[in-house]
């Protein structure tokens, strides 16, 4: 691939933005600045810099974030901050997107991702990719509460029956839980169905990916074992 297109994959703006980044002096391989915009690379564990800045290519991102309470995942937020602003131009000029939503006040793992064939194999209503939240109830959970999410609850204007599996009661007022499908708040929707409330949510895991040791607003790079995970199907 050529130096141009590369960069320009990458999130480093328009091709003639590229070209002029290359003219500039600004791109270096090895060490070693290339000024010539047509220089043929090798993208095999290629790495680069850009004005001292260093970069690994990647020919896709994947992405998981401990979202923060008070981040709404759109790229307009309107009342709150948004996700995106904990990214740089160049990881948001690649066209990232959140693979689901989590509401502005719920925390945990949020993946992101500019593949759009894994943001639909994991957002797909047909490929029930579980995910795992813990909770803060308003009122003490009980077990008739617990047996009605197991058995499955109406939601207003959805169609069927939404179960969760794997309840576990991990205190008089926190829960988590496993759900297989995403409709719009579910979680909070189902606990509002059993007669209780959920003050604090937090997303636990996606798939068979836990959310990984991050301080909230730190995110990684997913590796190719972390991303099957994440697509991986658990037992209903
Ligand atoms: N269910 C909810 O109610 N809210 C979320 O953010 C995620 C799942």
């Amino acid at each position: 691939m050529f130096l141009e297109k590369m960069l320009q994959s990458q999130g480093f703006g328009s091709r003639k933005h590229c070209q002029q980044l290359i003219k500039n002096g600004a791109v270096a391989i090895q060490g070693e600045v290339i000024s010539n915009v047509k220089h043929k690379l090798n993208l095999n564990d290629l790495t680069f810099t850009v004005y001292g800045e260093s970069f690994d290519y990647r020919e896709k991102v994947y992405i998981a974030l401990n979202k923060p309470q008070g981040y709404e995942c759109s790229h307009q937020a309107t009342h709150h901050f948004s996700v995106f602003d904990l990214f740089d131009d160049v990881l948001l000029n690649r066209g990232l997107q959140c693979v689901g939503r989590l509401d502005q006040d719920t925390s945990g793992l949020l993946l992101l991702t500019d593949d759009g064939q894994f943001l639909q194999a994991l957002t797909h209503p047909k490929k029930h990719v579980a995910k795992v939240y813990r909770m803060h109830t308003a009122d003490p959970v009980t077990v008739e509460q617990i047996q009605q999410l197991e058995q499955g609850v109406e939601l207003r204007n959805e169609a069927g029956l939404f179960a969760a599996t794997d309840v576990m009661q991990l205190g008089d007022n926190e829960l988590q839980l496993t759900i297989h499908q995403g409709v719009y708040h579910q979680v909070k929707r189902m606990l509002a169905a059993v007669g209780n409330r959920v003050e604090q949510l937090h997303r636990q895991q996606i798939g068979g990916l836990a959310l990984p040791e991050l301080e909230e607003g730190q995110w990684i790079y997913l590796d190719p074992v972390q991303i099957d995970l994440a697509k991986q199907r658990m037992a209903i």
